[in-house]
């Protein structure tokens, strides 16, 4: 896994997004895994200024995404379709019929999962994947516990990813959907490029044990380290408990 520690979030954001056009660039078409969250917000802000500049061009761009919450109405402004649409499609400029969410409203989920990867195994999979992390560790939804080769499927989210998601939510952590549809950590792991974005202090431990800690399950995001391509660029709030390097 390759380390870029640089000053804040905006320089992430920077970073991220030119390793995004660098890795779709070739590829036709070029398919890019995205993340929802707090995240990987600077790094679509610099992937839309890249695309003003003329340095991307997102029309030819397919894209799925990680997750999505159960039981809140694709309509609801913090459903991940919802995010996706305004972050990935309005913001940079993908094509709403280029992008795919996870199925949270399925009335039969595991079949729905099935098609979801079917989706991505025709389009011939993912040529950069966009990450951010729990603070526990959950890299999509996948929280402590989860299987390495897991698929896509509904999983229960942890009471931490809860409290840390209230803010979306009015802060109400009783109005955070209990379940989700994520991505399995198999299927991330088919993605041919990762690039993990970590931003602020609260990430500090979960990002530590990614880089310097031995490959657990209590960590899901160490699964990455047997990935043969892997950039994680973080603030320096968020790298302030890695081992120092010489
Ligand atoms: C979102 C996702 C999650 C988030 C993680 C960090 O699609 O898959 O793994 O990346 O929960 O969330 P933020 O960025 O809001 O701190």
């Amino acid at each position: 896994m390759e380390l870029l520690v640089v000053k804040d979030e905006n320089e992430v954001g920077r970073a991220a997004a030119d390793a995004v056009i660098e890795g779709l660039s070739g590829a036709e078409p070029p398919v890019l895994g995205v993340a929802t969250g707090s995240s990987p917000l600077s790094t679509y802000r610099h992937l839309a200024e890249a695309v003003k500049e003329g340095r991307f061009d997102p029309r030819p761009v397919r894209a799925f995404a990680l997750d999505e919450y159960r039981g809140i109405s694709p309509e609801h402004p913090e459903s991940y379709h919802a995010v996706i649409r305004r972050e990935v499609c309005e913001r940079v400029g993908l094509l709403p019929e280029h992008v795919r969410v996870p199925p949270g409203r399925a009335k039969d989920p595991v079949s729905a999962c099935a098609e979801y990867e079917a989706a991505m195994a025709a389009a011939s999979g993912v040529d950069v994947q966009i990450l951010g992390i729990g603070s526990n560790g959950h890299i999509g939804f996948n929280e402590p516990g989860s299987s390495p080769t897991s698929r896509t499927r509904v999983q229960r989210l942890a009471p931490q990813t809860r409290r840390d998601n209230a803010r979306f939510f009015g802060g109400r952590v009783e109005d955070v959907p209990e379940e989700c549809v994520t991505q399995g950590i198999g299927t991330i792991l088919e993605a041919r490029r990762i690039v993990l974005v970590a931003q602020g202090e609260s990430k500090a431990a979960a990002l530590a044990a990614l880089v310097d800690g031995p490959v657990t399950v209590d960590c899901p995001a160490t699964a990455l380290q047997g990935h043969p391509s892997v950039l994680i660029v973080a603030d320096e709030a968020a790298a302030s408990r890695l081992t120092p390097r010489g």
